[in-house]
């Protein structure tokens, strides 16, 4: 797994990691935490893991800022949850977890205040503040999410109920310190959420205001499944959230629980989780697993959710490669481009006929990936099946919508981090996905086009580390 560990992507040094949790922007700097297991390649009573940046670029790992206690409520985990800032005091809600993992695990809010410049020390207060609400028979109930809203403060926190659907409760608050419970703010497949799936249970929940609408982010977990995050369109009125539509908010197979950090622009920068599409074992053996994703932007442009790389990830480009066009059967080899950590913007002129890049690819193309854009279905994918010969690697044909107008060219931007493909088009969607190629000759580019014009413009670039003083980067394979 050495040779598949990202390098421009966020990941603790040791141990497991999954969502990423409560960024926030504090005296300065910017923080974001996320689950860890510092013990090893697997999930295992979560801690809160500790990033911080000047730039949203390179970061500096800290000390674990949050680990599950001896006994009391946290003690099987200190779960997801998110960072508010009030005044002087900065403070994290969190599911704290006890008792056997399952539906009759005990989950309950629990809060740790911190004044730390550098959010390191943290003090967890004794008892919790909001419990799962009574009477019904729920799947879960974690992952708070804490916003101010007029003169209250708001709590939103993930569940489901069985039988029924996912659920959100709300709570409310005059001081962060005493919560009343408000009611379900919104219940799958009670409320109906046509057309979107929405599983038995949400994770990690958001309520975001989008250009002037309310956007609902939520992660979609199924029986004992993680799915996929979704977002609602609808409007909040203060107590319930009435849907009028919804998005996948990444096409991919492996983009799960993001976080947003309404930075100090008022943008909404956003963090998923990106598993291991590769067996429990092989994680175990390497003694980490998960990555952080690349931040990237939500917006709303002419009343469309889009996602688009955060403008500072130019940051991360190291030297432009020079490349020279050599033609092939389906399009063009960008000769010079070779390598298992880049990024690849490209540009098609609108003509029918599918187009795309093909990364990580060998020579002989025993091993490759294809992203591919058919503008007559409108279909954006990414075809893993051939990505790798270890028959543990996850395969599959990938993908969704992405609607572009007649004239308009097709533009990628592909960030290939030797295990982690992060694939924007045109500031409107985004598909994450891992693959694992074996052979250290897959670190091909090639550029497939609808007919031999090679009137499409590509750039590549290395791409540094994220970590500062980090595990090293540069061109590798070829
Ligand atoms: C989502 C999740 C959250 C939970 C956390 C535990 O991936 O299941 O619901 O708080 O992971 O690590």
């Amino acid at each position: 797994m050495t040779v598949h560990r990202p390098r421009a992507h966020l990941q603790p040094r040791r141990g497991w990691t999954n969502d990423p949790v409560g960024p926030v922007y504090w005296r300065g700097r910017y923080h974001l935490f996320h689950q860890a297991n510092p013990e090893g390649g697997y999930w295992h009573r979560p801690h809160w893991g500790h990033f911080v940046s000047d730039d949203l670029v390179t970061w500096e790992e800290l000390p674990l800022a949050l680990s599950p206690g001896t006994d009391g409520p946290d003690m099987d985990g200190c779960y997801s949850g998110c960072v508010v800032v009030d005044g002087e005091m900065a403070r994290a809600y969190y599911t704290a977890a006890s008792g056997p993992l399952g539906p009759d695990q005990q989950q309950v809010t629990c809060v740790a205040t911190s004044t730390d410049p550098d959010l390191v020390t943290w003090h967890k207060r004794a008892e919790p503040v909001t419990l799962p609400p009574g009477g019904l028979d729920l799947l879960g109930f974690r992952d708070p999410f804490v916003w101010h809203d007029g003169n209250r403060w708001l709590q939103l926190v993930g569940s489901g109920i069985a039988g029924v659907g996912g659920a959100l409760f709300l709570y409310a608050s005059p001081d962060l310190d005493r919560w009343d419970y408000v009611g379900p703010a919104l219940v799958g497949d009670r409320d109906a959420i046509d057309p979107l799936w929405t599983g038995s249970m949400w994770e990690c929940p958001a309520l975001l205001r989008l250009g002037d609408g309310d956007v609902l982010l939520l992660s979609v977990h199924d029986g004992d499944k993680t799915h996929h995050p979704v977002l609602l369109e609808g409007r909040f009125d203060g107590t319930r959230f009435a849907p009028h539509g919804g998005v996948r908010m990444d096409l991919g197979p492996d983009f799960y629980a993001p976080c947003v950090l309404i930075d100090p622009d008022d943008r909404h920068v956003c963090w998923g989780w990106s598993w291991e599409a590769v067996g429990d074992v092989a994680q175990r053996d390497a003694g980490w697993a998960g990555v952080l994703t690349l931040p990237r932007l939500l917006t709303r442009r002419s009343e469309r959710i889009g996602t688009e790389p955060l403008p500072e990830l130019v940051g991360l480009r190291g030297p432009r490669r020079r490349l020279t066009a050599v033609p092939t059967d389906d399009g063009w080899r960008a000769d010079g481009a070779d390598g298992d950590t880049l990024e690849v913007a490209a540009t098609f002129p609108p003509e029918p006929g599918p187009v795309g890049l093909r990364v990580r690819s060998s020579p002989d193309r025993v091993e490759h990936t294809t992203i591919l854009y058919d503008r007559d279905a409108a279909r954006l994918t990414l075809d893993r099946d051939r990505a790798s010969r270890n028959p543990d690697a996850l395969g599959g044909v990938h993908g969704g919508d992405l609607r572009l107008a007649p004239d308009e060219p097709l533009e990628l931007r592909v960030y290939v981090d030797r295990s982690v493909v992060e694939v924007f088009a045109n500031g409107q969607v985004a598909l994450t996905a891992r693959i694992y190629p074996t052979r250290s000759d897959s670190t091909g580019v090639e550029v497939v086009t609808a007919g031999p014009t090679m009137t499409e413009d590509v750039a590549v670039w290395d791409l540094r580390p994220a970590l500062a003083g980090g595990r090293g980067h540069g061109r590798a394979g070829g």
